[in-house]
């Protein structure tokens, strides 16, 4: 069976996008795939973390991941950060990554900004340990937001050249799946940007656990132009705003953004505006609501976590042995 890797990183809310753009697929492909859901703690310690808040989020994360709709018996959850070969298979695959590589990343770029020589190396290596997460387990497909694509490229690269290197096929090239009508989720307050957990405005984004107030507020708020709604997706070029809004709908009632537009055809925003908030809040209100239950007994997240990390061992070790005999580590 394919195999799946993907993962978020604990910092901070988890909000709409990734919701939309991640977990919500991670959910509808679990019948088909053989899963593994990771909670990226290494990565998040890329930027400054405060250690407990580190660890609530990490909980919270496994919370979302549950409360969305992923099966912890069925797929696998854990922290990568209690499955050591991720740092190990990372060293590794950063001596196979060219640095001209490393340089074109964007993220990397945005990340670091004018301070790039103040930036840490482990924020530069970030991609390198991404393909690490994913090779360790030979995944095959890995379902994320638009925004990891370039890492993903990258992966297949690492990949590429690792296996070139010895003549042999010891790692897949894994496959992106960039889902839906939501796979850029915008800022609510500036459709040019992409809604994140770093953005000062709190009305810019939806948080998985808003109360129902909360979200029609934001949903309110939120910025358009003050032109009808189009009829077709094709009306919706250059408004970034209305396009945003009207894929959010799209992707959390299911059905084609053709569809949607053909039903708000000529309809003012106000009326879609409490549409879209009465249709977020049935959608996200329930889980937002099942998350806290869950994340309030850590005991459970966190046996939860151990059993996920025994079983990702279990896939991980006999991998980068492997890796470490076809580069002619001895392991006497
Ligand atoms: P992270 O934690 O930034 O985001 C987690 C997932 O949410 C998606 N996402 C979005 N999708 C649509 N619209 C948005 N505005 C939006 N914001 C975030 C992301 O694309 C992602 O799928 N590097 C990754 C974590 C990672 C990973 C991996 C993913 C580490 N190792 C291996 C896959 C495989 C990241 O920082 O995601």
């Amino acid at each position: 069976m394919n195999r799946i890797f993907s993962g978020v990183q604990p910092t901070g809310n988890l909000h709409l996008g990734n919701y939309l753009g991640a977990i919500r697929n991670w959910v509808k492909l679990q019948p088909d795939y053989d899963c593994i859901f990771c909670i990226v703690d290494l990565h998040a310690i890329t930027l400054p973390q405060d250690p407990v808040a580190l660890k609530a989020s990490t909980r919270e994360v496994t919370a979302a991941y549950i409360a969305a709709g992923i099966d912890p018996e069925r797929s696998i959850i854990f922290n990568q950060s209690a499955v050591p070969g991720h740092s190990e298979l990372g060293w590794l695959l950063s001596c196979y990554a060219p640095i001209g590589w490393l340089n074109r990343m964007t993220q990397f770029k945005e990340k670091a900004g004018k301070q790039r020589d103040n930036a840490v190396l482990g924020l530069y290596a970030y991609p390198v340990l991404m393909a690490a997460d994913i090779l360790l387990y030979k995944a095959t497909h890995v379902p994320v937001g638009e925004d990891q694509k370039q890492h993903l490229e990258l992966a297949r690269d690492i990949a590429g050249a690792f296996n070139r290197r010895y003549e042999r096929d010891v790692f897949p090239l894994p496959e992106p799946q960039i889902l839906g009508a939501a796979a850029r989720v915008m800022s609510l307050r500036d459709g040019t940007k992409k809604m994140s957990k770093s953005d000062e405005s709190d009305y810019s984004r939806i948080n998985m656990t808003d109360d129902a107030d909360t979200i029609a507020k934001k949903v309110q708020k939120a910025k358009t132009d003050a032109e009808p709604l189009p009829g077709t997706p094709d009306g919706l070029e250059s408004r970034p705003e209305a396009a945003n809004l009207l894929g959010i709908y799209s992707a959390l009632s299911d059905l084609p953004l053709a569809e949607v537009c053909r039903t708000y055809e000529g309809k003012l925003f106000s009326a879609f505006k409490r549409d879209l908030s009465d249709l977020a809040v049935a959608k996200l209100g329930p889980i937002g609501r099942r998350m806290k239950e869950l994340a309030s007994d850590a005991g459970a997240i966190d046996a939860i976590l151990r059993r996920g990390a025994e079983r990702a061992q279990a896939i991980a070790g006999p991998v980068l042995r492997e890796a470490q005999d076809v580069i002619g580590l001895l392991r006497p």
